[in-house]
């Protein structure tokens, strides 16, 4: 940090009260210099024109786009996969031909804060091989690793972190000998972090120096690409389309080429993967196709939050039964590196979402309380918003077995134990397919843990003729180069 000059700090402390903001500076004249410049420095990052806008149009004015029409989003249906076998060899040779050229990068969304699953490290950190305990960090390095290898190529692997986490993440790839990867072939990025407004829209103190920040949502993440230079390393590198990905996923197909493939060649800007929903209620965004309110088009594709969605419309169902919106959104997407660079030219069009939260913040006696209802708003943007400005998109939709599986939740659905449960089930089945037997119960659930490295076998037809059917897996059974 570089001590800021007294001019620069006099114009910032002027900008501040000039903002009405001028509570943050209540413990200043108690500071010692090295807050005093911590302030200072996080005063010059905060957006308050930016702050203002939020907290009339999001707060004040309460201005939640209005979803006018509903219709079903168009996609690449599994009926429609199984019934053109053909076409699916062709997408998937497609994709592989992008990857083999060297034109796909990975792209890690890891700047969130797993307060769901409230564990303490980086959510990437979290053990979860069913018998090898291996991270979800190493699991996805793994198979970026394996892949590079199948198709004799590189893939830059961007990881995107937040002022949360960035220092403990790297700390974590480093102590781990970045998981096997080439150092020439990783890149950590920042998000930008953004205060949270309390009732009154004033900024809270949660430290006498430090003003409560969060991360600006994984829609940051289009802007930190560019500002801190990787869709420029993209560029220099060749890259023409970016894997996105979630940490949390445990079944992610990574850079899958089916889903390549049907991208490139339907030229799309922006694509998504999608999976029918559990059950009406379930909750997860449904991407369809709405009145965009910002850009007055309709038909544009969104995502429609669990919580903006009416239960009739939630309950709708096709003549065949199935849910009329069906389009679940896994957060697995594709860009190509030209839309991200319209998208962000003059700095993001994503909408804002706010949501009413418990913020910790210092009472009247300096005490740092933390509240047990909400009091104070958080702003984030969220990058399937995206699809909306793209010209074309291609929605695939997958079996959730073979692809999503996420740990949001310390219990019960989307959990340790269900994502565990999940993968336990996935590598049964290929070693199934190989001819082997395993163990069932009278339910038919997997009565031992097996797990195969992504580095022996990335997909059944690689494992079948690594092992034979004779092989009998009687205890836990893990199968590694
Ligand atoms: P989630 O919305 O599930 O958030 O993020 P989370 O941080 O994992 O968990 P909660 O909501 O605090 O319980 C989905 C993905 O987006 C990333 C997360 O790291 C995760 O991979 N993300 C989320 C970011 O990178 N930045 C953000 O600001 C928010």
């Amino acid at each position: 940090m570089t001590a800021m000059r007294l001019e620069q700090a006099q114009a910032l402390l002027g900008f501040v009260r000039g903002a009405g903001q001028e509570h943050i500076l209540r413990y200043w004249e108690k500071l010692p210099e090295n807050s005093r410049q911590q302030l200072l420095h996080q005063i010059a990052a905060v957006d308050f024109a930016l702050l203002a806008r939020l907290h009339h149009d999001y707060i004040l004015r309460k201005n939640l786009p209005a979803l006018t029409s509903l219709e079903p989003a168009e996609m690449i249906t599994l009926a429609q996969q199984q019934a053109h076998p053909e076409e699916v060899r062709s997408m998937k040779a497609r994709g592989e031909q992008e990857l083999r050229a060297g034109k796909v990068a990975a792209l890690l969304v890891a700047g969130g804060q797993a307060t769901r699953l409230g564990f303490e490290k980086p959510k990437g950190a979290y053990p979860i091989g069913p018998v090898s305990q291996k991270t979800l960090f190493q699991l996805h390095a793994e198979k970026l690793r394996a892949l590079a290898r199948r198709y004799q190529t590189r893939i830059p692997w961007y990881i995107m972190t937040s002022d949360t986490n960035a220092g403990e993440t790297r700390d974590f790839f480093e102590k781990n000998n970045l998981f096997g990867y080439s150092s020439q072939d990783l890149c950590f990025f920042e998000q930008e972090m953004i205060p949270a407004l309390d009732e009154n829209g004033k900024l809270i103190l949660d430290a006498p120096d430090h003003i409560f920040t969060n991360p600006n949502g994984h829609g940051g993440t289009l802007t930190a690409l560019e500002k801190s230079g990787a869709l420029a390393d993209m560029r220099r590198r060749g890259i023409e389309e970016i894997f996105y990905f979630q940490v949390d996923n445990v079944l992610l197909n990574m850079c899958d080429p089916l889903f390549l493939g049907y991208h490139v060649a339907a030229q799309a800007e922006m694509s998504a993967k999608v999976c029918a929903k559990r059950d009406p209620y379930e909750k997860v965004g449904v991407i369809g196709k709405v009145f965009d309110a910002r850009t007055g088009k309709a038909g544009r594709l969104q995502v429609i939050e669990y919580s903006d969605m009416s239960a009739a419309d939630k309950e709708a169902r096709l003549p065949d039964g199935t849910l009329k919106y069906n389009a679940g959104s896994i957060a697995i997407h594709l860009f190509k590196v030209s839309f991200i660079e319209r998208e962000v030219a003059g700095g993001t069009k994503l909408p804002w979402h706010v949501a009413h939260k418990q913020i910790p913040y210092l009472d009247a006696n300096g005490q740092l309380v933390q509240p047990d209802k909400p009091n104070g708003y958080k702003f984030e943007t969220f990058v399937f918003d995206a699809l909306s400005d793209a010209e074309r998109v291609v929605l695939l939709e997958v079996d959730r077995r073979f692809d999503f599986s996420p740990i949001k939740n310390a219990a019960g659905e989307d959990s340790p134990e269900t994502a565990l449960r999940d993968l336990n089930e996935f590598y049964a089945r290929w070693l199934e397919q190989a001819g082997i037997t395993i163990p069932r119960d009278a339910a038919g659930k997997v009565k031992v843990r097996c797990e195969i490295s992504p580095l022996f076998a990335l997909d059944a037809e690689e494992l079948a003729p690594k092992v034979t059917p004779a092989l009998r897996v009687q205890n836990d059974f893990y199968l590694e180069p």
